[in-house]
């Protein structure tokens, strides 16, 4: 990652005024409901300037790596016809082309990571491209930040279905997640009471817990585990057996994939080469400690990516297109190093440099939280 010079920000207060005639736009990081609904609007509104788009694949792929069947995508009107309901990116995204680390495999095997950031803007110049929208997560969104440090006019617009951005009150993509979490964990109530099972539900959002709070809360899930409170397995198989006791012989169990026992481990698929780590197999890990604890048949489901599949909500739709119009007027407003946030009832920008290598977790005192607790669900705290 570019380092960061004084005065940060610097950048985000800097107008440039020279005249756009050309903008890009990219995907970055994992895909999220709504993506290509941004896109749509961005190129729409851009056309209001006169100005032209194209997009880059895979992310910056398209202008490292452009023989590796990637390169510039021109976006007319009539490519983004019809695409505002489209799941997925019609970009197509990676969250292994990090500019400032790039994976760089060695003829022996081995992996290098290089920053290719100088390269990349030399490509964006012999383009002539004016500006960029950037779409993504804090990952992408914190190369945004680095690109803008650079010099490149970019505007940032907040992604990703697990809703840990900082500085916006919500993420497109969350909803949509949210939506299909829910009714995944309603149809396993029905099938847990027949056979009077315990049920544990892993869904993902990394190191925070919106999608499983929001989609347990919504669903009526008797206990959610999330990444900010720590969880003690022999409270939660007391919950369960107090139902139990109650004659409610079934159990529901939400569990983000980013939850950890007191005192304990993440559950780690994957450490991955450009950095980070996969998450994922804590709801197995649960249900096997839970089965012997509570005495009762216990099933576990992970919901994965089907989470980041399907069409946009209604919500994920209009938030979408309202932040890739406010994207392209914060340009036409010479602003560059922003993000377009939410901030209801209306978007507002917000330095990338506030958003950078930041994660937004849920508060413990928040009000869903007390509402769940309220409800008598229990967070194995
Ligand atoms: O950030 C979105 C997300 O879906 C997380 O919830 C999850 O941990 C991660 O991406 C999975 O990424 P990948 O598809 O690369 O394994």
């Amino acid at each position: 990652m570019a380092p960061a010079p004084a005065g940060r920000d610097a950048v985000t207060a800097r107008r440039r005024t020279t005249r756009i005639r050309r903008i890009a736009i990219t995907t970055g990081g994992g895909d999220a409901p709504g993506l290509n609904a941004v896109i749509r609007s961005v190129v729409m509104t851009a056309r209001q300037y006169g100005w032209e788009c194209v997009g880059i694949r895979d992310s910056y792929d398209g202008l490292l790596e452009p023989m590796r069947g990637g390169g510039l995508v021109p976006l007319t009107p009539e490519r983004v016809q019809g695409i505002t309901r489209l799941g997925g990116t019609i970009l197509g995204t990676t969250n292994a082309g990090n500019p400032f680390s790039y994976p760089v495999r060695r003829r022996d095997g081995s992996v290098v990571l290089r920053d290719r950031s100088a390269e990349l803007l030399r490509a964006f110049r012999r383009e002539r491209i004016d500006a960029l929208v950037a779409i993504g997560g804090d990952g992408s969104l914190s190369i945004a930040d680095g690109l803008a440090r650079k010099g490149l006019r970019v505007v940032g617009v907040p992604k990703t279905i697990d809703n840990d951005l900082a500085q916006t009150v919500i993420t497109f993509g969350f909803d949509t997640a949210v939506s299909f979490a829910t009714e995944c964990i309603e149809r396993l109530h029905t099938t847990a009471a027949s056979h009077r099972r315990v049920i544990v539900v892993e869904v993902m959002g990394r190191y925070a817990g919106w999608i499983a709070l929001n989609s347990g809360v919504s669903a009526d899930a008797h206990a959610i585990l999330i990444p900010e409170i720590p969880y003690d397995v022999r409270k939660v198989a007391a919950a369960l057996r107090a139902r139990e006791a109650a004659g409610q012989y079934y159990s529901i169990v939400v569990v983000a994939e980013g939850a950890r026992p007191r005192g304990g481990e993440r559950a780690v698929l994957e450490r991955r080469a450009a950095g980070g780590e996969r998450l994922g197999g804590i709801g197995e890990r649960l249900a096997k400690e839970l089965a012997p604890l509570t005495g009762k048949e216990t099933r576990h489901v992970v919901l994965g990516h089907l989470l980041r599949g399907g069409s946009p909500t209604t919500f994920d739709r209009l938030i979408s297109l309202r932040f890739g119009a406010a994207a392209v007027r914060a340009l036409a407003e010479g602003r560059s190093g922003v993000m377009v946030a939410l901030d209801p009832p209306t978007v507002r920008y917000v330095p990338l440099a506030r958003v950078a290598r930041r994660i937004r977790r849920v508060p413990l005192n928040s009000d869903t939280v007390r509402t769940a607790r309220g409800l008598g669900i229990c967070f194995g705290d």
